[in-house]
């Protein structure tokens, strides 16, 4: 398209895509066609999770398939009902009526087709989909009625009154109608929308608005109003959240299926990372996997380090890039070097990254920002598909670095029968992990409660060891960049060497003792802070009031297996750290002195 040529279209349709099946590319992208003639076309937001059985039933029917997309089965699905239409009244909307009943998993779509001119329809199920309404001339009516297939009543089908369809053409002005997955995708445009619910099918013909539904249902509510948001663009972004690292903290039960989402099959317990899969015979041959990152994104190689010489047998270093480059730090050719950032394009890592490359070494990115400095350089890599973190302190991207990071682990190990008992624990944690981590969120008010009790501190400890080490250097830093107190993360190994030193009756320290390895160890650590009447604030197992009789103030978690307990333990300090920096009266999302994308070095 020439941008300077000015356009006359009346209807465009366009997505912008994570990709989950098949790598982004042109033939991969929305929208996905039924035939060379697009005689239907779709976009889709979501994932069609029996599309494998759609797709064979379809190549059975002579069906050729171009993308490795799950959506091009739905473009397929609706040429076919299409081309079996019992007579040629069959309508547009009734067609896609037909096909959502075929379909399992989640989707908002939206379709257009060369037999339907001047129609569009859209539906959704468990993805969301809003349509915006934009009028220059007042509507008629600021609600639309739902016309059900098995009600014949003066309220639905047959209703004469306009209150079942917002009509365009009034006085010939035109409506323009918005179909979009998030208000903030279209809200510059206008603050008039109707939300619509699942399995609603809505269609836009001739101009006029309308929604209808297979059956009605007793509970059901026959009417979509519009509604007006009186929110701005950011506030939008924001929903009821006070701060972008709030919403992104509430996220992360999403966030983190989003993560996983098209790459691990929990039927056959395989995982994989369609990213890496070219390179896994190279990379098990590998001499050392090295994990270079910065703040939190080192973290998360912190977090999951344990569990990758487990699962690979292989040596892992975990290194901080600006160190590894003052360290000159020897890097051979048949080594393999993970980049981890969310943004994909802080200095030290970019150059850290080109070190290696010069090195020969395989280099693997893993990022939240598709099309980044660090995506475009690695040989190869995993998008966390965590979605745009804005927050200055990264809370959604850290628990997607660590659920891909969990998951690399699970496909270079997926051959080694001696771990599958293992592989089988992780693989069921990490189906578990969305509801967990709600339960976590469940905790914010009591959360709350002992922040109110600590933000006049100047410090704060937090003490862990083995797989909830990570939990503490991430905390530490989440309350010292947003709270400005001075707070450490210690191992609790190291107590004895020199920390213990701090403790006292005024010392807040914040002590992660999970029921793992380390729990014994862990249990001597709190004797030894009480024995110095420390205050320990316990970050523990559900029900373990052993631990708790000895504790100033308890937060407790629910169990997972031990390597992915990390992801819990991460919560409440995301979530305190919130709460101090609000009650000290800072900003939250835009700590001082500290950018989101550190491009310098
Ligand atoms: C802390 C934080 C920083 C970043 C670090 C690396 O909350 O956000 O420590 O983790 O600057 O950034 P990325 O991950 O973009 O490379």
């Amino acid at each position: 398209v020439d941008i300077n040529e000015s356009l006359h279209t009346h209807f465009g349709l366009a997505h912008t895509r994570w990709a989950t099946h098949g790598e982004p590319s042109a033939v991969n992208s929305h929208p996905q066609r039924s035939d060379k003639n697009n005689e239907f076309v779709v976009i889709h937001n979501g994932i069609i999770t029996n599309y494998k059985d759609l797709k064979k039933y379809l190549i059975t029917k002579g069906y050729e398939f171009e993308s490795e997309t799950d959506t091009e089965v739905i473009a397929k699905l609706i040429k076919y009902l299409y081309d079996n239409r019992e007579n040629d009244s069959v309508t547009f909307s009734t067609l896609v009526e037909r096909v959502i009943q075929q379909l399992e998993g989640a989707f908002a779509l939206v379709f257009k087709s060369r037999h339907y001119p001047g129609e569009a329809v859209s539906t959704r199920r468990g993805s969301p989909l809003l349509i915006g309404v934009r009028s220059e001339h007042e509507l008629p009516t600021e609600q639309i009625h739902v016309q059900y297939n098995n009600v014949q009543e003066k309220n639905s089908h047959n209703r004469t009154d306009s209150s079942n369809a917002i009509n365009s053409n009034e006085d010939g002005r035109a409506v323009e109608y918005y179909f979009a997955s998030d208000a903030s995708a279209i809200i510059e445009h206008t603050n008039k929308v109707l939300y619509m619910e699942d399995d609603d099918i809505a269609a836009v013909k001739g101009g006029e608005l309308s929604i209808h539904r297979i059956n009605r249902q007793a509970g059901d509510d026959p009417v979509r109003a519009i509604q007006t948001l009186q929110m701005e663009m950011q506030q939008i972004m924001k929903g009821n959240f006070e701060a972008f690292m709030q919403k992104e903290i509430f996220e992360q039960p999403e966030s983190v299926v989003n993560t996983m989402r098209g790459r691990i099959c929990f039927d056959t317990n395989t995982v994989v990372l369609g990213g890496l899969k070219d390179h896994l015979k190279e990379i098990k041959r590998c001499r050392r996997l090295i994990m270079i990152g910065c703040g939190t994104s080192f973290h998360a190689a912190v977090a999951t380090r344990q569990l990758l010489e487990e699962l690979t047998e292989l040596p892992v270093m975990v290194e901080l890039a600006s160190d590894f480059l003052d360290r000159n730090t020897p890097v051979f050719r048949d080594d393999v070097c993970f980049f981890i950032s969310q943004s994909g394009e802080t200095a030290d890592t970019l150059m850290a990254l080109r070190y290696c490359k010069d090195r020969g070494a395989l280099t693997v990115g893993i990022t939240n920002t598709v099309g980044s400095s660090i995506c475009r350089e690695t040989d190869c890599g995993v998008h966390i598909n965590a979605g745009p973190e804005i927050g200055v302190a990264s809370t959604k991207a850290y628990t997607s670095q660590f659920v891909s990071l969990i998951m690399f682990g699970l496909m270079m190990s997926e051959d080694r029968l001696s771990l599958q008992k293992r592989r089988l624990d992780i693989i069921n944690g990490l189906k578990m992990l969305p509801e967990l981590i709600k339960k976590v969120l469940s905790l914010d008010e009591k959360i709350k409660t002992i922040s109110n009790e600590l933000y006049q501190q100047r410090s704060l400890l937090v003490m862990g060891r083995g797989y909830n080490y990570a939990t503490c250097l991430e905390g530490a830093l989440k309350i010292k960049e947003i709270t400005y107190m001075h707070s450490e993360g210690i191992l609790a190994g190291e107590l004895k060497h020199g920390p213990l030193a701090l403790i006292d009756k005024d010392m807040p320290v914040i002590m992660v003792i999970m029921r793992d390895g380390c729990y014994t160890k862990c249990q001597n650590a709190l004797q030894q802070v009480t024995a110095r009447s420390g205050r320990p604030i316990l970050l523990c197992c559900q029900d373990d009031s052993e631990l708790m009789k000895n504790a100033y103030r308890t937060i407790e978690l629910p169990q997972t297996v031990d390597c992915l307990q990390g992801i819990l333990s991460v919560i409440p300090l995301q979530l305190m750290s919130f709460h101090l920096a609000v009650l000290r009266g800072y900003d939250v999302d835009y700590p001082r002195n500290l950018a989101k994308s550190v491009t310098v070095e």
